[in-house]
């Protein structure tokens, strides 16, 4: 039976923009089906990543951070302004237009490598067929090989249903046309520490509740603890083990408002906010992508079940990205892409997911890859620690940024890294550093041995790997 395509991907995000790129590239003829829509309903490629997620956060967190410098860091480095002013709008077409370069670009790529760019919604059905919802000349295409990549949605919460403008999810919170002046956030996780820091930067009170008793339990709890501190510091009013009960829209002085009502050890309590932001995780796209005919297991979280090479329970259909296991991000769905199309090609293809990095991009940022020193106690390993200080760092002190520190964790007998953990500015940049050591199976000894330029913040991982052994120069270590 001839085919139409050797693969169809469906979904136009990171992971399968980069699996349509990479099959297109190994010569495998290839469709790529996605049903992203931009504000003026045009297809707009590049799936939550691009339109609604890691570029736009980033373009206002860069704004945001740089109109909290003009206030308040400027003046020490003896610039003078004579006033700073917010110009919201202009800031928010800024994002939208850095947001509209990339989706095009992701448009000229997979022309360029002759991907057929389907609009619409695609579904599977039994035999590797997919039929696409927009009414096309043809609506029922044949691939031997189907990669799912539909990615991954907000959680909603019955207490706090999403209105128009007032309780938003994180797409909302990225596009307030003024800063709220009250603004509550439900979940202290990535989304809302992020968008929680742009708001306040800009003006707003924030405040934010958590359920967990423990702050970021996923990361190292040494450098959670104080970026905790510093976030408090900043004005982020971070309320731990404060649970949701209740959220009621009301109309004040013809404004209408959010009360929330939570519950922690002390008792119950109500805030009223301006907005609202709901970020309390996310959950896959994984009930519309599939006919029942199709017969596709997911797992009892609803994500689509894969093995380590993102098989599904279908022989010659992949799943990847947010729509399966592992961590929700952008670059670990695009490995996933690429190895699934080198595995579809024929050849040898392996994603290391002990080494995928994590990355909060506030202020500082906190970076980490590898095993928390929590969890290597857990496992009851023997490792060593290095810690070093960004405020011993002279390259720190010249930016007048000394918050945070590395954090090394190697194996006491083998020297093997087991884990960076990294809190300070540029930590997404540095913690590439501990990527490719750790990839390459280095021991803090050949960090250790390696020449790091001066002055820079490299030289902060350096001194860390050097500390393994007690041995920093520039912090006094016991003997
Ligand atoms: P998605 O990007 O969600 O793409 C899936 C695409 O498939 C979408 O275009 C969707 O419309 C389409 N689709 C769904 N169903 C169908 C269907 N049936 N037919 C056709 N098309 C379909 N990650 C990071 O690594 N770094 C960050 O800094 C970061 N910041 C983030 C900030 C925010 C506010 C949010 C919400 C997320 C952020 N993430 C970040 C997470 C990141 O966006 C996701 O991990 C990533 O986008 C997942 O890629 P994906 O391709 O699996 O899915
Ligand atoms: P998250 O899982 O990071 O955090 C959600 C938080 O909400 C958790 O701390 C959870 O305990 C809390 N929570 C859940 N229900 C609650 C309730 N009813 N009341 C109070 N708190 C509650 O999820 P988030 O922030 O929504 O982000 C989703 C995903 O998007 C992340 O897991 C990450 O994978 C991705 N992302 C990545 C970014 C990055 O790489 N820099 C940036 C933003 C998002």
């Amino acid at each position: 039976m001839s085919v139409d395509y050797d693969v169809i991907v469906i979904g136009g995000g990171p992971a399968g923009y980069v699996a349509a790129i990479r099959c297109a590239q190994l010569g495998l003829k290839t469709a790529c089906i996605d049903n992203g829509l931009d504000a003026n309903g045009k297809a707009s490629l590049g799936g939550t990543c691009l339109n609604v997620g890691c570029i736009p956060s980033k373009a206002l967190l860069q704004s945001s951070e740089m109109f909290e410098q003009a206030n308040h860091e400027f003046a020490s480095h003896g610039i003078k302004l004579a006033s700073v002013e917010l110009d919201l709008k202009t800031m928010m077409a800024r994002k939208q237009q850095v947001v509209a370069e990339l989706t095009g670009g992701i448009a000229a790529l997979l022309k360029a490598n002759k991907v057929d760019s389907i609009t619409g919604s695609g579904r599977l059905l039994e035999n590797k067929k997919v039929q696409v919802s927009e009414k096309t000349e043809k609506n029922i295409f044949t691939a031997e090989h189907i990669i799912i990549a539909s990615g991954s949605s907000s959680v909603e919460l019955a207490a706090a249903p999403l209105t128009e403008n007032l309780i938003v999810d994180s797409t909302g919170a990225l596009e307030f046309d003024s800063v709220p002046k009250k603004l509550g956030i439900v979940g202290a996780g990535v989304i809302g520490l992020e968008l929680g820091s742009v708001w306040r930067r800009l003006g707003s009170e924030v405040m934010v509740i958590e359920a967990q008793d423990r702050f970021l339990p996923i990361a190292d709890q040494q450098l959670a603890r104080d970026a905790l501190r510093a976030y408090k510091k900043q004005g982020l009013d971070i309320r731990l083990n404060a649970r949701l009960l209740a959220t009621e829209i009301k109309s004040i002085k013809q404004c209408k408002q959010v009360e929330l009502r939570y519950q922690d050890e002390k008792g119950e309590h109500s805030a009223v906010f301006d907005k609202l932001i709901i970020a309390v995780g996310r959950k896959p796209n994984s009930d519309n992508v599939f006919d029942s005919e199709a017969e596709l297991i997911l797992d009892e979280r609803s994500f689509i079940h894969v093995n380590d090479q993102c098989e599904t329970s279908l022989p010659g259909v992949y799943a990847i990205g947010d729509v399966v296991r592992g961590p929700m991000l952008a670059h670990k769905g695009s490995e996933e892409g690429m190895m699934v199309a080198e595995l579809i090609a024929g050849q040898y293809a392996a994603i290391n997911y002990d080494l995928i990095p994590s990355v909060i991009y506030t202020h500082p940022e906190i970076a980490w890859v590898g095993k928390t020193e929590q969890q290597l106690k857990a496992a009851g390993e023997n490792f060593n620690t290095g810690v070093f200080p960004f405020v011993a760092s002279g390259r720190a002190k010249a930016q007048g940024d000394t918050r945070g520190m590395v954090k090394i964790l190697a194996h006491r007998d083998t020297d093997r890294i087991l884990g960076v953990h990294i809190m300070g500015g540029h930590a997404s940049e540095l913690i590439a550093q501990a990527v490719i050591a750790m990839q390459l199976g280095a021991s803090a000894e050949d960090l250790a041995l390696t020449v790091f330029a001066h002055p820079s913040l490299s030289e902060t991982v350096h001194e860390a790997a050097l500390a393994v052994d007690n041995r920093a120069i520039h912090i006094m270590q016991k003997r």
